[in-house]
């Protein structure tokens, strides 16, 4: 008997694989490559010890124990929440009883892509617009996709996101009689994921000035989606203030931030801080998806911090970071050298280095160049994953290649065949 027809929904329909995953089966069906793909982070400094102390702190108080081990609520373990609003307003140098801002406004979820999909999902029907950096987080663009949105890329340079070009693209869709569908600027402040741009501090509030007036003037909010997912990966350079610290009436940034990149993905601990127009709603969401994301995890996490030991983790994840960067940066001055057109910026912060080459080159995942990687022995993200499909158009010669994975000595070996591959590509380009 034939099987029966599975009718998938139409959302689940239209999302496709995302395009990274081919890459990342390429990866582990070819464990010689060494790949400057993937986004991971560092695996031999993930804090075992660090966990295992905060793990046993809490089971030699059972009481706290069985109550970790409890469902908690859907906001989230009340002294984690204490502890991210601190450490934000300490970031952004606001005294907390200054800013009357409180923990009802934090919600804890798995991961800050939790957050990001809660906010985006909440705010959008299918058709809706994004607005975001070009290129920007393809995780994210993958979720627009999903959802039926419209991602629309605009233009952006090393400060990152042009709150001019910003404005355009509003006015643009305001021309077309479009302008209620644009529900949010989506916008990696800090060391982009890929291009590892922050946006400057004379951007942030003009950016958050111009959305602010956009709003009002045209009665609806426009939402700044702020993914701070980065911040603390900082080797160089001060911290700047967040978008969200620029916005006074506290109702046009939703910060998203994540103790994944600064403390460990597998507890996939992430928050969002939102303005009090949406705090109700994602609740309500968020409480028909899981009543609250993973409680003990939240409650370990909180017991990392109550013992001191998440921030000499950052400083320890901020020095190995750091060597590494420097490593790639030395192999790209060594390899790309010679190499016509071949250009990068050295970041301050994050896990990538963007490379622009050549327009004549194609390093898309279908072009000579990207096969000649993977046979010269390296792997990395084609940067044309990162472009919305309307706005900006995809630069097909940009590449991202992470430095968080391999050591120094695999990272300049990875350059090393990069560098070899762009050659012999260029000498066969005609
Ligand atoms: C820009 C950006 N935002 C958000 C995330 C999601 O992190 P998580 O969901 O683990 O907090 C990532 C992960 O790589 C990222 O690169």
């Amino acid at each position: 008997m034939a099987a029966a027809l599975v009718r998938l929904s139409t959302r689940v329909s239209q999302s496709a694989e995302p395009p990274i995953s081919d890459l990342m089966h390429r990866a582990l069906a070819q464990p010689h490559l060494i790949s400057l793909a993937a986004g991971f982070v560092d695996q031999h400094s993930l804090p075992v010890a660090e966990t295992a102390r905060a793990v046993a702190e809490l089971a030699a108080e059972p009481d706290l124990a069985r109550a970790a081990l409890q469902y908690g609520t859907t906001l989230g373990h009340g002294p984690l929440r204490e502890y991210v609003l601190d450490d934000v307003l300490a970031a952004d140098r606001q005294p907390r009883a200054a800013s009357g801002l409180t923990t009802d406004r934090i919600v804890l979820t798995a991961g800050s892509n939790q957050m990001l999909h809660l906010v985006t999902e909440c705010l959008c029907d299918p058709g809706d617009v994004v607005l975001c950096a070009a290129p920007t987080y393809f995780v994210y663009l993958g979720l627009l996709d999903g959802l039926g949105l419209c991602g629309v890329g605009v233009a952006t340079d090393r400060d990152g996101i042009i709150p001019e070009a910003v404005q355009e693209e509003l006015l643009r869709r305001k021309a077309a009689g479009q302008a209620h569908r644009v529900k949010a600027i989506y916008v990696v402040s800090y060391y982009d994921n890929p291009s590892s741009a922050t946006l400057s501090l004379a951007r942030r509030g003009r950016l958050v000035d111009l959305v602010r007036r956009w709003s009002r003037d045209n009665g609806q909010q426009v939402f700044i989606l702020e993914d701070a997912a980065y911040r603390e990966l900082r080797y160089a350079g001060d911290d700047l203030p967040s978008l969200r610290a620029f916005d006074e009436a506290g109702d046009t940034v939703v910060y998203a931030g994540t103790f994944s990149k600064s403390f460990s993905p597998g507890l996939r601990v992430g928050w969002g801080m939102l303005p009090p127009a949406l705090i109700e709603p994602v609740c309500h969401f968020k409480g028909h998806i899981d009543f609250g994301s993973a409680h003990f995890n939240q409650a370990v996490m909180a017991r990392v911090i109550e013992s001191g030991l998440f921030r000499p983790h950052v400083e320890k994840l901020r020095a190995i970071y750091r060597e590494k960067l420097a490593a790639m940066l030395r192999a790209c001055e060594r390899h790309f050298g010679g190499v016509p057109g071949v250009r990068w910026h050295a970041p301050s912060g994050g896990l990538y280095v963007w490379l622009t080459l050549d327009p004549s080159l194609d390093a898309g995942p279908r072009g000579k160049l990207f096969d000649r990687a993977v046979a010269a022995g390296m792997l990395y993200v084609p940067g044309e994953f990162s472009y919305a499909s309307e706005g900006v158009l995809p630069q097909p010669n940009t590449i991202r290649l992470s430095f968080g994975v391999q050591t120094p000595a695999r990272i300049e070996a990875g350059i090393a065949a990069l560098a070899q591959a762009i050659r012999e590509t260029h000498s066969q380009t005609p």
